[in-house]
């Protein structure tokens, strides 16, 4: 099945409307998910026509890409595989890896690495993770450019990156697209990144677009997260925040009803909405959830759809940061 596919800016890179955000395959919400049931749900989005693959690094580490790379092994020419450098595992040997690095050195380790990882000649868009304070963009910028020279990296991204950042970075080699949060419950991007993005002619792949799940409306204030899922620390996840967000979930649910869909298509089709050069990535283990996912590219919100969101959406106060205080601190650089 052939789906829309969009152009992420002016990069060249076209890709399905909305691709497959692989972490949660691996990593991030609870145990990680059967492998040979991931793989199945893989080749079910590829044959769905989904052709946006999004792993990393540090999702696992490394099994995430290895998921990836096994089950895309097949249709290796007809998808983009994204991943992302610029993580390390912490000095206090805790295992868990939310230290930076984007050592010129290092990029190039983790490029080798994820190009074996994940059976390709070349990485099609290889993300920036996170900005590194200690390295120059400039340096980060030019390491990828020499990538792409040698032909391993096609294109080159950059993760939760600021505005000057973006245009520092893009001035030594052009950037195909930001991936950053964006969604109903967080918009911050729309005052600054959105129009640096669309002057520069760079694409918008925003994650957790279901909002980590909640945007759904199968997360209420008592649901019980695994102890490993990171949801646990998320203080925009606490109870008290759950029941206050729950408002903007109760509005999507309206929205959905009119036109006989669900919330969780509701908020992907509004960020479809927003522009035509972006693509979001939600990412779920459910074969049916990922049919939902993609139903959303057939949903048509008009104008009135979206000025009644907006306006409804702008009596609501979302509640509670994105990221606990040590991962907050590595965003909008
Ligand atoms: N660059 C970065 O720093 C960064 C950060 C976070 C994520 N990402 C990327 O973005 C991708 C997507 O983001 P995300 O996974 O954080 O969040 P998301 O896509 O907003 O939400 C995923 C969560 O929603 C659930 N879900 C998905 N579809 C659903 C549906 N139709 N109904 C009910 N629940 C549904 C999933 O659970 P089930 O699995 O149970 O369906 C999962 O818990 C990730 O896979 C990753 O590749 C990048």
């Amino acid at each position: 099945m052939k789906q829309q596919t969009r152009k992420l800016g002016n990069s060249g890179l076209e890709v399905s409307a909305l691709g497959l955000g692989c972490m949660g395959m691996s990593f991030g919400y609870g145990p990680a998910a059967d492998k040979k049931e991931m793989i199945t749900l893989i080749h079910s989005a590829v044959e769905s026509g989904v052709t946006f693959f999004d792993t990393a690094e540090v999702y696992g580490p490394f099994t995430n890409e290895e998921l990836v790379g096994e089950a895309l092994a097949p249709f290796r020419g007809e998808v983009i595989i994204a991943t992302k450098f610029g993580f390390k595992p912490n000095a206090d040997g805790s295992g868990r890896w939310n230290e930076l690095d984007s050592r010129p050195e290092h990029i190039r380790e983790v490029a080798e690495a994820s190009l074996k990882r994940l059976k390709v000649d070349a990485i099609d868009l290889f993300y920036q993770h996170r900005v590194d304070p200690n390295i120059p963009i400039e340096d980060v910028a030019g390491t990828v450019r020499d990538l792409i020279k040698e032909g391993k990296v096609k294109h080159f991204g950059l993760s939760e990156a600021g505005a000057q950042t973006i245009r520092k970075a893009h001035a030594v080699q052009p950037v195909a697209a930001l991936q950053s949060e964006y969604s109903l419950w967080w918009r911050e991007p729309e005052k600054e990144i959105i129009p640096t993005l669309e002057e520069l002619g760079i694409g918008f792949v925003p994650y957790s677009p279901l909002g980590r799940g909640f945007l759904t409306g199968k997360i209420n204030e008592n649901t019980m997260f695994d102890s490993s899922d990171f949801r646990n620390i998320v203080p925009r996840f606490s109870p008290e925040a759950r029941k206050a967000n729950q408002a903007l979930v109760d509005l999507l649910g309206n929205i959905a009803k009119g036109k006989n869909a669900t919330p969780a298509q509701i908020a992907l089709a509004w960020l479809l909405a927003q522009k035509t050069w972006i693509v979001p990535i939600p990412g779920t283990t459910k074969l049916h959830r990922l049919e939902e996912n993609i139903g959303a590219i057939n949903i048509e919100l008009t104008a009135n759809d979206l000025q009644e969101i907006d306006s409804a959406a702008s009596q609501i106060e979302v509640q509670g940061n994105r990221y606990p205080e040590n991962l907050q601190k590595l965003v909008d650089r």
